[in-house]
């Protein structure tokens, strides 16, 4: 086998059909409705409601508006502890409200901040904690609630990768005070760009959507300032249209990374996430982990093997948040005060996996990863 004629990306987002699109967009058209508030907004924030299973839900223009409107509506300010391995929005929101991260340790099953470190964290400035379901794996939300109840902290969960994860049955995102979604095109479900906050209850979902109109509560009343963070009439009815085809995207997400755990079994040095039995996942990333000690050859190598191969994987999520000069100098960015997150970010590598990834090039990636690029693997280096 050789390099591979067309790229393949560590994802690519489904589309909903054009046909079908074009049945919506004529509407908006006909209409003329094509942003605040419109009819598209309105039922895909009520589909999406039924969908995810939870109660209050707000559509934002993407997921990082949506975080930093969530710290606004909580009135959070002081510092907030957060985890360094995850994408850098996470803190960007924090950064952006004015408010110091505090980066605490992850645990080495799945990535999520470790309950039992977070305790050190905490000081009289605390006033929240912001977990990320990386990857979709859900924290482990009763200790960590355990803990917010006890220090009177605030939970703002970024969910943006837990798409319709679920916990016995439960959605993830009906736990803390506010969880937040992103709908980018690198999601398992999409909106182009877009992102939601689930609320609690009515109360504070009337105030999040003030909050995402520039603070209008009415025509004549501005109850704070608000941003713009609305999302448009087009990406709302193409998102409404997502949502018929999600569940097929999710089903073709499952055998990939069966297929990929099935090939890459038993290999040394090599390990992955197992699915819980009591949650269900959406497959939104296969990160493996390498250890070069035992599989021989380091992560890095293996990323650089792959791309001779024309597969470009990504190390989501290297660096960490911690590593970037924004953060670098805060004392709870010091690697010995991460080193799971450390070690992790210098082990992981996650795989292409989307609907559309055909099973044989899944194979052949497994097969490049159990040669380790070698002239076995294909007939590159013949
Ligand atoms: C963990 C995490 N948080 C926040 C965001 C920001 O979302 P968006 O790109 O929709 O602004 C992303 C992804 O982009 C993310 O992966």
């Amino acid at each position: 086998m050789k390099k591979l004629a067309h790229p393949v990306y560590v994802t690519q987002p489904a589309l909903p059909p054009l046909k079908e699109f074009n049945l919506y967009l004529k509407e908006i058209w006909r209409s003329k409705i094509i942003t605040n508030n419109g009819p598209y907004h309105q039922k895909f924030e009520q589909a999406l409601a039924d969908y995810l299973g939870v109660n209050h839900i707000s559509v934002f223009s993407n997921g990082t508006l949506a975080l930093m409107t969530a710290i606004q509506a909580l009135r959070v300010t002081g510092e907030v502890i957060t985890t360094p391995f995850s994408f850098v929005a996470t803190t960007h929101s924090l950064w952006w409200n004015n408010i110091k991260p505090v980066f605490s340790d992850i645990e080495q099953e799945f990535f999520t901040l470790d309950p039992l470190k977070l305790e050190a964290a905490i000081t009289p400035k605390t006033t929240a904690i912001m977990p990320v379901h990386v990857y979709g794996n859900p924290c482990q939300i009763e200790k960590l609630q355990t803990i917010a109840d006890t220090y009177g902290l605030k939970i703002i969960y970024d969910a943006a990768h837990a798409f319709a994860v679920k916990r016995e049955g439960k959605s993830v995102l009906n736990y803390g005070d506010l969880s937040i979604l992103s709908f980018h095109a690198t999601k398992v479900f999409n909106s182009i760009e877009g992102g939601a906050i689930i609320s609690p209850d009515e109360k504070t979902k009337k105030r999040i959507d003030y909050l995402k109109n520039f603070g209008f509560a009415n025509e004549v009343t501005v109850i704070e300032p608000g941003i713009n963070a609305k999302m448009n009439e087009l990406q709302a009815a193409y998102g409404l249209l997502q949502l018929k085809y999600v569940d097929e995207y999710i089903y073709r997400r499952k055998l990939l990374s069966h297929r990929y755990r099935d090939n890459l079994r038993n290999i040394e040095g090599i390990s992955m996430l197992n699915d819980l039995p009591e949650v269900e996942h959406n497959y939104a990333y296969f990160p493996i982990l390498v250890d070069v000690n035992h599989y021989g050859v380091s992560r890095d190598q293996l990323y650089d093997i792959l791309k001779g191969y024309n597969i470009y994987a990504r190390r989501y999520f290297y660096p960490l948040i911690s590593h970037f000069p924004t953060y670098r100098g805060l004392e709870s960015a010091n690697p010995d005060n991460l080193p799971v997150a450390e070690r992790i970010s210098a082990q992981v590598i996650c795989l292409p996996v989307y609907p559309d990834l055909p099973l044989n090039i899944v194979d052949l990636i497994c097969e490049i990863i159990i040669k380790k690029g070698g002239p076995d693997a294909s007939g590159r280096n013949k």
